[in-house]
């Protein structure tokens, strides 16, 4: 029975979610996959890198206990050095997301690649910034660089494609794809505060800790970026997708949009033009009869515009756990190719 060595680097609401995840279904991936793993290494910003190959006390993980317990377990000083002493056969990428530069997850990614190991990240910086580049040096080693958790958490946007919809071209695409805008929106509408709103989307464990990118639209731009440049085949740039985030509308605007049937979603939009696609995010005013309108709470919605026909997919009201489970869906494609 295969076990494999897993890092993770990223231990907020993400790299915890895919542990608890990893903890509840091991007896299942045991009988029904026949795949056992260890936890070798955890890094997080405060705690720097740490590394035991015969394996860390997972719940000491999942719970921040200390995991500095016993002889072999070490702290590296660095990411080169600590992914050669976890002996990783995956690296879990779920560190903040930097939009600028894809950074440091890109370099993450790579290095793991480097050293044999299949890189798995929950990161959108990384596709925007270096898809290309991390896709040869997978194929180089022979190894995975997967990515499904990026867009729609735990729904095979990506993965889908290559084997369930073969020999299609995607004209276009239309969505809801920020949980945390959707939430903010949707609280606002009964009458919290933009601030309480996004309290409340950070205490769901969807906000990240700094939810800047949320609310400015920068998430939903590189969403669109990914989904471009991974499914369209064009070489799109974060600059080239038209942005305005939430930001700037009134709390009494949404409520009264919201008093008149209709409501307030930040749209995400992609349309191929000649040899480029057309990207835009922003906030709109969809009638209740648009299927977009009616999506609650924490839930996203993508509509693929097919040669052939239309596709949609709804992601119904996803908690942390959805993202967790996208990495860990991975982590089982990964090995069992
Ligand atoms: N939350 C979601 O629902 C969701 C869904 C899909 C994708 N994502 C993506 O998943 C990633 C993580 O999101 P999250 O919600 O888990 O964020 P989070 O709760 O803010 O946690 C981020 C984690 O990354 C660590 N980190 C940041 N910079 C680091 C660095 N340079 N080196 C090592 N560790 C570093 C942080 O360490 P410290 O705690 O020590 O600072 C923290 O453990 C982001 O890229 C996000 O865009 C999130």
């Amino acid at each position: 029975m295969p076990s494999y060595n897993l890092a993770i680097v990223g231990m907020g609401n993400v790299g915890r979610s895919l542990l608890r995840l990893l903890i509840s279904k091991e007896t299942d991936l045991r009988r029904r996959y026949d795949i056992r793993w260890r936890l070798t290494g955890v890094a997080t910003r405060r705690t720097g890198w740490i590394a035991d190959p015969d394996g860390l006390n997972p719940l000491a993980a999942l719970h921040g206990h200390s995991l500095i317990q016993h002889g072999n377990t070490t702290q590296p000083r660095n990411l080169r050095e600590w992914l050669e002493k976890t002996r990783a056969d995956v690296l879990f990428e779920a560190t903040s997301l930097n939009v600028k530069t894809g950074q440091p997850a890109t370099e993450h990614l790579r290095t793991a690649l480097e050293l044999g190991a299949h890189a798995i990240t929950a990161n959108k910086g990384p596709i925007v910034h270096a898809y290309h580049e991390l896709t040869a040096l997978a194929k180089e080693k022979n190894r995975q660089f997967l990515f499904e958790s990026t867009v729609m958490d735990g729904v095979p946007v990506f993965s889908m494609f290559p084997f369930g919809l073969p020999a299609t071209d995607i004209r276009g695409f239309t969505g809801v794809l920020n949980s945390t805008t959707n939430v903010v929106l949707t609280e606002i509408e009964k009458g919290r505060s933009m601030e309480e709103a996004v309290k409340r989307a950070q205490a769901m464990g969807i906000a990240e800790t700094d939810p800047t990118a949320d609310l400015d639209g920068w998430d939903s731009a590189v969403k669109i970026v990914a989904l471009a440049i991974v499914l369209m085949g064009v070489n799109v740039r974060l600059e080239q997708v038209q942005r305005t985030g939430i930001r700037e509308l009134s709390e009494e605007k949404i409520r009264s949009v919201r008093a008149a049937g209709m409501r307030y979603k930040l749209v995400c939009r992609a349309e191929r033009r000649g040899d480029g696609v057309d990207c835009s995010v922003q906030p709109e005013i969809l009638l209740a009869s648009d299927p977009l309108a009616s999506l609650e709470a924490s839930s996203s919605a993508i509509r693929f515009d097919l040669d052939v026909f239309g596709l949609s997919f709804v992601e119904h009201n996803p908690g942390v756990e959805a993202t967790g489970y996208g990495l860990l869906a991975d982590f089982l494609r990964a090995v069992r190719q």
